[in-house]
């Protein structure tokens, strides 16, 4: 009779359970897909190699190791290019259906133009274009990632508008080496942070410290040299391919939280960081936003400037630029409060352009520096804001990952990811149309200004290895799950399994006692 009370009682326990753990699993859509991300500066390495020639990072980081952290550089970094086999079994461990990489521009055009293309260079990323397909997995080219050839920052970079053409050449040569097999093609990675910290803070090679002016004309530039190449695919490649090629552009904003409310603000930052890029290609009517164009020009007339610093596109660039892609790949690293600017700014800036200050919240997860902060409400609220502005857009998070000194047993960033996943499903779940996340990123990499001392992988890097041993880390085992099953395990799943088996030997006690 005991043991029969007992039976019962344990059944019952364990259809809870299972409920319990079900339950807290939430499904990603059936066409959702799940990569992850890399860029070729931070692993390939072999910087002088075969050919390769210089981009404006080599010269920034040989000419002043003082700005790296742990004065490193990419010279070796990850050792990719000599090393993608390692990666390639990393994705197929992981059972990642996308990649996303870049293109080292100097690697297949050593001058940034057509007078030599670098045979080897191309080899390279045929054999990885080769090797995903081969392994079932789908490449996602960048074909730029911040390392633009030094010899076209000679001709100012991104302030000489002949860069539309010679970006238009280069994304040429890339369509018609790798066009035939690469469908998804992403320009530019990160257009406001290439603009605002190479042209206006100086923050990133090519430092140029002239806030207000060239980041606004290095944004002009950039635009029109998307959205050329994008005409390009469109007219000679798409048919000649006979394909559903994407292409599509990178950009990447925090959200802004304001303590009183202050919606107006919230917006007013948005617009200055991302409707400033992704207005004119995503807004129903293009151009740049009204309130950005607006303040830009008033400042104008209080400095007595006699030209525009930033003016609407005429119509022919308007209309090119608007519409110009199939997708936005959306990064998101964090957030920020946003509050009114306590002392007006004197002078030409962006900063005072823009015109509000940001802190952090105590209230949120600080990560290994303050600009780390995980706040996962903050990409639901800034994936609405974009599906509220620009409607029924497609997005794939391209980027979203978490720095920390590199612990294989990197539980914070399994918390992260299970975060920022829950995000984009509520996100989802509201009618945003993401279709696939990305996080940044595959393996451990020279983190730009910080050098190797923060580390985003799923997989570890044993720098100071010449082989450069790759260590699979928690996330990773997390990640790979989530991708097999196609749901959100809860972080969950640890804490709930416990919290339940806790409780199953609980009730089976107080069972025992109660029958006895
Ligand atoms: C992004 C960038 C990546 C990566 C990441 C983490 O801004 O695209 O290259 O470094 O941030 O900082």
């Amino acid at each position: 009779m005991k043991s029969h009370l007992e039976i019962i009682l344990l059944s019952t326990i364990l259809l809870i359970n299972v409920q319990l753990s079900s339950s807290n699993e939430r499904k990603f859509p059936k066409n959702f897909v799940f990569g992850s991300s890399s860029s070729a500066y931070q692993i390939e390495g072999g910087w002088n190699e075969d050919g390769r020639g210089l981009s404006i990072w080599d010269v920034y980081t040989h000419e002043n190791p003082n700005r790296i952290a742990d004065r490193s550089n990419g010279d070796i970094a990850a050792d990719s290019y000599h090393k993608f086999d390692e990666d390639l079994k990393a994705i197929k461990e992981l059972g990642l259906e996308y990649y996303r990489f870049s293109i080292s521009w100097p690697r297949v055009m050593p001058f940034g133009n057509n007078s030599l293309i670098n045979e080897k260079g191309i080899e390279y990323y045929n054999s990885i274009i080769n090797k995903l397909l081969n392994a079932n997995v789908t490449p996602m080219i960048t074909m730029y990632h911040f390392d633009l050839p030094e010899e076209l920052n000679k001709i100012e970079g991104f302030l000489n508008p002949s860069i539309i053409e010679y970006f238009k050449n280069y994304s040429d040569l890339l369509f018609d080496k790798f066009g035939d097999r690469v469908k998804h093609w992403v320009t530019f990675n990160e257009a406001f942070f290439v603009c605002r910290h190479g042209y206006g803070t100086a923050e990133f090679p090519p430092t140029i410290s002239d806030s207000g002016i060239s980041d606004y004309k290095c944004i002009d530039n950039l635009l029109k040299s998307h959205a050329v190449t994008y005409k390009l695919y469109k007219e000679k490649y798409f048919k000649k391919y006979d394909s559903n090629g994407k292409v599509g552009i990178a950009l990447n904003a925090r959200f802004f939280f304001s303590e009183t409310n202050d919606t107006e603000l919230v917006n007013r930052g948005l617009e200055f960081e991302l409707g400033i890029l992704a207005q004119p290609i995503f807004g129903q009517n293009g151009g740049y936003p009204e309130i950005v164009l607006k303040t830009i020009a008033e400042n104008d007339k209080k400095e007595g400037l006699e030209f525009p610093r930033l003016k609407q596109f005429d119509s022919t660039w308007l209309n090119l630029i608007k519409g110009s892609a199939d997708f936005l790949g959306f990064q998101y690293y964090s957030s920020r409060m946003i509050l009114p600017i306590s002392s007006e700014l004197t002078g030409i800036s962006f900063e005072k352009d823009a015109n509000y200050n940001i802190t952090g919240n105590p209230k949120w997860k600080p990560g290994i520096t303050s600009q780390w902060y995980s706040v996962p409400e903050g990409l639901e609220l800034i994936l609405k804001w974009i599906s509220k502005k620009y409607g029924d857009i497609e997005i794939m998070i391209t980027e979203n990952g978490w720095a920390d000194k590199g612990e294989l047993e990197d539980d914070s960033r399994v918390e992260f990811l299970r975060d920022h996943m829950e995000s984009i499903l509520n996100a989802i779940e509201s009618g945003v149309r993401v279709t696939g996340y990305l996080p940044w990123s595959l393996i451990d990499n020279f983190e730009w200004n910080a050098g190797y001392t923060q580390k985003f992988g799923l997989y570890g890097v044993d720098f100071s290895d010449p082989n450069r041993k790759r260590t699979q880390k928690k996330s990773a085992r997390y990640f790979k799950e989530v991708i097999k099953t196609r749901k959100l395990i809860n972080q969950g799943s640890t804490k709930n399994i416990s919290f339940t088996f806790i409780l199953t030997v609980l009730i089976i006690i107080l069972g025992i006692m109660a029958t006895r």
